[in-house]
């Protein structure tokens, strides 16, 4: 879209402003060959990027901390879209040993990896150690996220 469609909410070059939704962005991709992880795709920008990847035909691995959350999530996809490729894999970024518990789990499924949504993360949140120590805002929105990208980052290429 471009910080000129985002700011104007007018289409930038692309043919895309800030009012374009994933649907929009999406349209006419087929996606059956993909696979895709979505950070934090039990609400919000994660939920509605999980959806849309799925119904165009990604297959989909939730990665979220809350298991009851991403069980609803997927149900919500599936009744959308009975034929979307939903699963979950449990992932706190907030933790190396959640984060490494991922990586592990979805290598064992032995599936490319085409698309990464880095999407989780959080904001203003009171002062916490997280249990490796590191404050939980900047573990989670910059430790956990830089770990997560480099432990997948030979899945990507
Ligand atoms: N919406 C905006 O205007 C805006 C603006 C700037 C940046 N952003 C960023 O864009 C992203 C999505 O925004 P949003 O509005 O869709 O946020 P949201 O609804 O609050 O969703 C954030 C997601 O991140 C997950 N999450 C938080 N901490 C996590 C952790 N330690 N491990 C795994 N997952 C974790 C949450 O899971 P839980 O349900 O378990 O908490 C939730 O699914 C966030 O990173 C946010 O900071 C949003």
């Amino acid at each position: 879209m471009g910080i000129y469609g985002m700011v104007t909410g007018k289409a930038g070059k692309s043919g895309f402003g800030s009012a374009s939704t994933a649907e929009d962005v999406t349209q006419s991709i087929d996606a059956n060959h993909l696979t895709a992880i979505v950070t934090g795709g039990t609400s919000g920008i994660g939920l509605e990027a999980a959806r849309v990847l799925g119904m165009r035909g990604a297959h989909v691995i939730i990665a979220a901390r809350n298991t009851k959350a991403a069980n609803e999530s997927k149900e919500m996809i599936l009744k959308m879209n009975p034929n979307a490729r939903i699963d979950y894999i449990q992932l706190d970024l907030s933790s190396i040993k959640s984060v490494r518990s991922f990586v592990h789990q979805f290598l064992a499924l032995n599936l490319p990896l085409n698309i990464l949504i880095n999407n989780a993360g959080v904001m203003f949140c009171p002062f916490q150690l997280t249990e490796d120590g590191i404050e939980s805002q900047f573990a989670t929105n910059h430790i956990g996220k830089i770990s997560f990208s480099i432990f997948l980052i030979e899945k990507l290429y």
